[in-house]
């Protein structure tokens, strides 16, 4: 009952790890604060539509899935004609914000609300492309927005910390990593793991010194709904696949027989871990273990205990994209090598990711298994049926082209 009537503020709830908690803290019957960047470009009409592209974010066509049986909250809170929508209205407030800034954007009065009526703070927030864009991009949001926040949780009435760290805090690290702080700092692969190395230390010594409780959360390579596919990022798998799809398709164009026999050879180690944790688990992974006590002060990896390996991973998406005469060969060396105009393009379209597959790190999750034992919420296995439930479901959307929603292109 008491869970029912807290208050959360969640950041990042317009991404699509952020997304996927809101709706289901949602669901459980919290109330919600949800800072959401403020645009640019904002007028007053946009403003006005805004809750409603928020609303269709968050909750998208996520609403059938909850039919009133399962979403108990609505029985009991609203009546029993009400729907998830009006849930939303009644319990979520929309707050336009910046975690760069140190009021979080907010206005003074509303920052002294939230600051006094928010029971846990949920910072999901982050810049998550691993390029290099603007100078400090990483350090500002991922870093000093983190500090914004820490400092928001320390003002007005005591909060509990919700933390979205990633696995990949572990850095250039190989081996076994454990569920615990990283005390010495590892050699990273990009400028997005250092600084969420950076935020997790913070988180650390910043709760520790002002008794804040805190829990840590460590997720590993997110893609889709492990039902449905659902994503509304195509990033790390879906950009491979997206590649060697149109690598395909463009022979086929071409009536090409070369394709017949081909081989290409992209980098990596054929024994790479491949850590892909579908939306779903990580989700109700989290949400699950926020609610329980024992999780204060405990960091948690939200991974693949059984993660594919890298070969094993292509010869399930070129069995599924049915590309028969091309082989897809994993090269180590291949960079030292000379490439042909097919591999150039390939190396030039996932570059950004090119350390990843040659990882051997694996994640313990103890922790996350023994919290939630008594569920029965657990890992699904990366077969063959799943892989295929992703890449049609990518395929169907057009890699994302036609998924963006109205909020988004504003
Ligand atoms: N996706 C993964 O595979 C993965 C794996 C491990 C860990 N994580 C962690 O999970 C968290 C969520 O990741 P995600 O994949 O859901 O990211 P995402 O889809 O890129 O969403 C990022 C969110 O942060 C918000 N944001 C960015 N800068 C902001 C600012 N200055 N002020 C306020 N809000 C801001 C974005 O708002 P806009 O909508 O306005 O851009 C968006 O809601 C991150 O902390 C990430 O490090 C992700």
């Amino acid at each position: 009952m008491e869970k029912r009537e807290k208050v959360i503020l969640v950041t990042g709830s317009t991404g699509f790890l952020g997304g996927a908690i809101t709706q289901r803290l949602l669901v459980s019957g919290c109330k919600l604060r949800l800072l959401v960047r403020r645009r640019d470009t904002d007028s007053f009409q946009i403003s006005s539509y805004r809750d409603s592209l928020i609303k269709e974010l968050i909750l998208g066509n996520e609403l059938e899935k909850y039919s009133q049986d399962e979403c108990g909250v609505v029985d009991e809170q609203l009546n029993n004609d009400k729907s998830l929508h009006e849930l939303f209205i009644n319990n979520v407030e929309v707050y336009e914000g910046d975690i760069t800034t140190s009021s979080l954007g907010l206005e003074d009065h509303e920052y002294s609300k939230l600051c006094n009526e928010v029971d846990d703070v949920f910072h999901c927030a982050a810049v998550t492309h691993f390029e290099m864009q603007g100078d400090d991009e990483h350090v500002v949001v991922n870093i000093k927005g983190t500090e914004n926040v820490l400092q928001f949780t320390n003002t007005g009435k005591q909060k509990r910390l919700h933390y979205i760290s990633t696995a990949y805090v572990a850095g250039k690290q190989s081996g076994l990593i454990y569920e615990k702080e990283i005390v010495n700092k590892p050699l990273f692969n990009n400028e997005y793991e250092r600084s969420k190395f950076v935020a997790e230390q913070l988180v650390i010594e910043y709760a520790k010194n002002n008794d804040i409780p805190y829990t840590i959360y460590r997720p590993g390579i997110i893609v889709g709904d492990s039902k449905t596919g659902a994503t509304c990022k195509f990033d790390n798998l879906y950009l491979f696949v997206k590649v060697l799809f149109n690598i395909k398709n463009s022979f086929i164009k071409n009536k090409s027989d070369d394709l017949d026999n081909a081989t290409v050879r992209v980098p990596g180690d054929p024994d790479a871990l491949i850590n892909l944790v579908p939306i779903d688990y990580v989700a109700d992974a989290i949400v699950a273990i926020l609610n329980k006590r024992e999780s204060i002060g405990g960091i948690y990896h939200i991974t693949n205990p059984n993660p594919p390996r890298l070969c094993e991973l292509r010869d399930l998406v070129m069995a599924l994209l049915e590309i028969k005469g091309m082989h897809v060969k994993i090269d180590r060396e291949l960079e030292k090598q000379s490439l042909n105009t097919v591999e150039k393009l390939f190396l030039r379209q996932t570059k950004t990711y090119y350390s990843y597959l040659f990882s051997k790190l694996r994640f313990d999750d103890s922790s996350t298994q023994e919290i939630l034992k008594d569920t029965d919420i657990i890992c699904p296995a990366m077969t063959k049926e799943l892989v295929a439930v992703l890449i049609d479901f990518a395929v169907s959307h057009n890699w994302g082209e036609e998924n963006r929603t109205e909020l988004q292109k504003i």
